[in-house]
């Protein structure tokens, strides 16, 4: 492990990760969605001669540039600045594979902010047909940002065989294409462009909640249901889709979420299944506001109405990026890389040679340290990642039941993860020599004691 290690209390690195990019992916979904919405429904105004709903798409195309241009790409920076210190090991993986797919992603980018510039600022300024061209390069341009990154965050559940097979080789640049078209590269595609224009028709919502409905029911009314019909394509083809990317995640993978569903009745469910339910209930939620408040009560539907759909979407957003992060486990890349930063086929040298003494990031000669200290290093290094001591997943409230001889065990099991543990399926192994389990063990005895919060 070539560095260190970004210790978050409570949270956890992860967390914060999580908390940045559901934010980010609601807005950053929006401006995929919403750049194809303004075009298509400016030239459905013009098209019918209606300067009411002209003025309204002028105001929402502001609206559109302020979250996208100032909020959706600070979030995209602060997520990959979170992961480069939460997770450094499979960040430079990334890099190291996709460095050109970031380029191409960069000059998306630039095209992409300058025509959600250029689409306001020469609104009414210049030709109509021209000013519909900007928007139409402009949601061109934001879907090819989608369509790039799309490859580099499937490939991290499903890196696929091809690049498995030269992984670790230096030769992975080769196979950038076979990485980038992984085996949930379209399926995930097209689930995120399907959620990108129902989020198109849920923000537009924001815009169309502040028409006056008394002053303006027809405008109102005519808006609202107009946008609603953004979201039923992703009502009725994501459920078929999600089944498509199933069939793709490998089966190691999908157990976990079998597991969920065969003990249902016991109650015992896994978090993917849990976090998969509440995404079901929260779109049923969303689609059942929509059409009653929204479409029927358009005019009386206010700014209130239309946040409160917005935070569901938060909440469905948040739930289904944890059930796909949950999918993962216990790898950050699938097959490959472990998500606390180590590879599989390291782990053996680790086991052989000691994990602390291929820690470089520590700062001590760690011979003349006490076996709690170097315990903590192992954990930081090796637990931390899903880990803190008293907060998200915490230690101490994870084994506050357990004396000293079943936390030996659980260590016990972790480190000779045989094929029957059932830490398996979310846990990666413990690497280290049996005096790091020693230490290990000495550490994890003194969490317990701590006050859980
Ligand atoms: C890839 C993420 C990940 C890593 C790394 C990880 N764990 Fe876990 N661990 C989990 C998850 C997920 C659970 C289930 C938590 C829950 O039920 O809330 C869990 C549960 C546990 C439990 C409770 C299980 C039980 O049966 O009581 C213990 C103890 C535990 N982990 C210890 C560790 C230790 C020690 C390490 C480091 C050597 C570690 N974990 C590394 C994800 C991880």
């Amino acid at each position: 492990m070539n560095y260190p290690f970004w210790d978050v209390p409570v949270l956890s690195g992860g967390g914060v990760i999580g908390l940045i990019a559901v934010y980010h992916l609601l807005i950053a979904l929006f401006a995929v969605g919403g750049g194809l919405y303004l075009p298509i429904a400016e030239r459905k105004a013009i098209r019918e001669g209606r300067e009411d709903w002209l003025r309204v798409l002028r105001r929402h195309a502001k609206f559109f540039l302020v979250l996208t241009a100032a909020f959706g790409t600070t979030s995209g920076v602060g997520i990959w600045f979170a992961i480069g210190l939460a997770n450094p090991e499979a960040t430079s993986t990334l890099i190291h594979n996709f460095v050109f797919g970031w380029a191409i992603e960069y000059v998306f980018f630039i095209v992409e902010l300058t025509m959600a510039a250029a689409y306001y600022y020469t609104w009414d300024k210049i030709d109509r047909g021209l000013h519909l061209k900007i928007g139409y390069i402009y949601a061109a341009s934001s879907f090819l940002t989608l369509v790039i990154i799309n490859g580099i965050l499937t490939f991290m559940l499903t890196p696929g065989e091809t690049w498995l097979s030269v992984a670790g080789s230096g030769n992975e640049a080769s196979v950038f294409w076979y990485a980038f078209f992984n085996p949930t590269y379209f399926p995930s595609l097209v689930i995120r462009t399907l959620i990108a224009w129902s989020l198109a028709g849920i923000w537009a919502l924001v815009t169309a909640s502040r028409i006056d409905g008394f002053a303006y029911p027809g405008l109102k009314k005519q808006i609202i249901s107009w946008s609603a019909k953004w979201l039923i394509p992703a009502f009725v083809l994501v459920p078929f889709c999600f089944l498509w990317y199933l069939a793709m995640v490998p089966e190691s993978n999908r157990q976990l979420l079998d597991l969920g569903i065969s003990t249902i009745g016991q109650g015992t469910f896994t978090q993917v299944t849990r976090s998969a339910l509440i995404t079901v209930m929260t779109s049923a939620t969303i689609i059942a506001l929509v059409y009653f408040v929204a479409v029927r009560n358009s005019r009386s539907f206010n700014l209130g109405w239309a946040i409160s759909i917005l935070l569901l979407a938060l909440a469905a957003t948040g739930a289904t990026e944890q059930a796909r992060e949950m999918l993962r486990k216990p790898y950050v890349i699938g097959d490959f890389m472990y998500s606390n930063g180590v590879r599989k086929y390291e782990v053996a040298k680790f086991n052989s040679e000691g994990y602390l003494a291929h820690s470089i990031w520590k700062s001590k000669d760690t011979s003349s340290m006490t076996d709690v200290d170097r315990g903590e290093l192992m954990f930081r290094g090796q637990c931390g990642a899903c880990h803190t001591q008293t907060g998200y997943r915490g230690m101490s409230v994870l084994l506050k039941d357990r004396d000293e001889r079943s936390i030996e065990n659980i260590v016990g099991m972790l480190h000779a993860y045989n094929d029957d543990s059932p830490y398996r399926k979310y846990m990666p192994p413990l690497v280290g020599k049996d005096d790091e389990m020693k230490a290990l063990v000495a550490y994890l005895k003194t969490l317990p004691a701590k006050p859980a919060k």
